[in-house]
């Protein structure tokens, strides 16, 4: 069970902006969590068509091959589909929307490498960061 604190931990929220950066470099979330809910805010202006933003997150090996990937599956999501690399995926958001994801990380590892990145087109070598389970 999550305390109010753990529970706010479990949900959290990072926001991308018309700069091709997210606000954080890294995601700190308890193993006990079970479920996290990931929220993603567009604080910019610019259409998702122009300045798509995501979150996905994936081991941290397999950053750089996803990315490739979900830019070449091509719009809405940029995002390969049936790829059991992809740990979880929100939808992609232009400039003023909010957008969230919620997945379990129960099968994955406390204290292991993975990366969480936009998978829009370009944007992955800005827009990344470390996504620590502890
Ligand atoms: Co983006």
């Amino acid at each position: 069970m999550c305390s109010t604190a753990g529970a706010q931990e479990c949900s959290q929220t990072i926001e991308g902006n018309d700069q091709i950066q997210f606000n954080v470099a890294e995601i700190r979330v308890s193993a006990s969590c079970g479920e996290v809910t990931i929220t993603l805010r567009h604080t910019g202006q610019l259409p998702a068509t122009a300045m798509g933003h995501n979150w996905v997150l994936t081991a941290t090996p397999d950053f750089n091959a996803v990315a490739q990937a979900g830019a070449s599956a091509g719009a809405p999501n940029y995002v390969p589909q049936g790829d059991a690399r992809v740990l979880a995926a929100s939808t992609i958001i232009g400039g003023g929307e909010e957008t969230s994801v919620t997945f379990d990380i129960s099968s994955l590892a406390a204290g292991g490498d993975y990366t969480y990145f936009c998978s829009f087109p370009g944007h992955y070598v800005l827009m990344n960061g470390k996504f620590i389970i502890e």
